[in-house]
């Protein structure tokens, strides 16, 4: 451990977009009510991108945030990495989209596919390359627009969704602080319990699958559940393990946030504090891969987040994917 290099997070910047869709709207458009999505999910409203906002506008304001709390600028960045399941495109990348709002010349730019666990997946894959040579200081966005490949018919998925971005800037670390270690795994033998079906190569769009919905997300809600809580505890635990860090020395346990009750028996299982998890689902409801870096810019902004604080990321989504990280500020 000793000798490891570590990347670290210099700025931090998120945005959530202004229109906010309350369960008590919701309950007059499907058979729903406050109570239900409240004691169920934890959920009370979420953000909604408005019509003419891509995801990619979504990063972009993210993105400009985190340089102006890192005091840097675009040219300073020379590489970005944009994790999401909602793309602007098919393809190209929702990065390149990015890269050229945000007016950052060549800088490459590609997109990390990985589920709600997304953004960590980023973070690792930011690590290898920052720690190889191949860039030194990343700008690293999770973006997502929900919203828009939601079927408003389905209560048992519309109630989840709400879209924001967050972005971080890493570099390499100089001072002992930043990415202790991570874990990731995929299985990818559970991809019916969680997808959009139709609009790739396997079912391209046609007016038959538009008809069926094909290009909005299905998902059986309480199988994925049920892996969801095995496989966090089993993230953390393994995350932990690797950075040699006791789980009495977690200050802030920041689980993705897909529902109060996955991160309630989490944190029952790995024997958290309550007072130690950071649920902010409440206010955003599940913005995949948006949820932990929303999650570590608003503990920074709140200064919540001190020199040594010791911080546990945790997520799990379609795929299904799975990973950990630890991470000492
Ligand atoms: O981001 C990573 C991936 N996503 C997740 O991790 C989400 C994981 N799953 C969940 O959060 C939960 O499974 C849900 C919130 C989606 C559903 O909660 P549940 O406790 O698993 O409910 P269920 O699907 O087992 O349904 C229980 C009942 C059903 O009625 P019957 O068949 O018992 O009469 C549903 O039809 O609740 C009904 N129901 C609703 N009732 C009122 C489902 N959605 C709603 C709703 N309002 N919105």
């Amino acid at each position: 451990m000793e000798n490891r290099r570590l990347i670290k997070i210099v700025g931090t910047g998120y945005y959530v977009p202004d229109q906010i869709l309350t369960n008590a709207d919701l309950a007059k458009m499907v058979d729903t009510t406050d109570e239900w999505i409240v004691t169920r999910t934890g959920i009370r409203e979420r953000h909604i991108a408005a019509a003419d906002q891509a995801t990619s506008d979504l990063c972009v304001e993210a993105a400009r945030r985190a340089l102006k709390n890192a005091h840097l600028e675009i040219k300073d960045i020379d590489l970005i990495i944009v994790c999401n399941n909602t793309p602007d495109t098919v393809f190209p990348a929702t990065s390149c989209w990015v890269q050229a709002k945000l007016e950052a010349g060549t800088v490459p730019a590609f997109d990390v596919i990985a589920g709600c666990t997304g953004f960590l997946y980023g973070l690792i894959v930011a690590e290898g390359l920052i720690l190889s040579g191949s860039a030194k200081r990343v700008l690293l966005i999770g973006g997502e627009v929900l919203t828009k490949v939601t079927n408003w018919k389905d209560r048992g998925t519309c109630i989840l969704f709400g879209d924001g971005a967050a972005a971080v800037v890493l570099e390499e670390s100089r001072d002992g602080s930043g990415m202790l270690s991570s874990y990731w795994k995929a299985d990818g033998t559970l991809t019916n319990l969680l997808l959009i079906p139709a609009g790739g190569t396997q079912k391209p769009t046609t007016l038959q699958t538009v008809a069926e919905n094909g290009q909005f997300i299905v998902m059986k809600g309480n199988e994925v559940f049920k892996h969801a809580v095995k496989r966090m505890a089993e993230a953390a635990e393994e995350a932990l393990r690797k950075a040699n860090i006791a789980k009495e020395a977690i200050d802030l346990f920041i689980p993705h946030q897909a529902n109060k009750r996955i991160i309630d028996a989490v944190g029952e299982r790995l024997k958290i504090p309550k007072d130690k998890i950071y649920v902010n689902i409440d206010r955003y409801g599940n913005m995949s891969v948006a949820c932990i870096p929303v999650a570590i810019a608003e503990l920074r902004q709140h200064k919540k987040i001190k020199p040594g604080t010791i911080m546990v990321l945790d997520a799990f989504g379609a795929g299904f994917t799975w990973a950990s990280i630890v991470y000492k500020w």
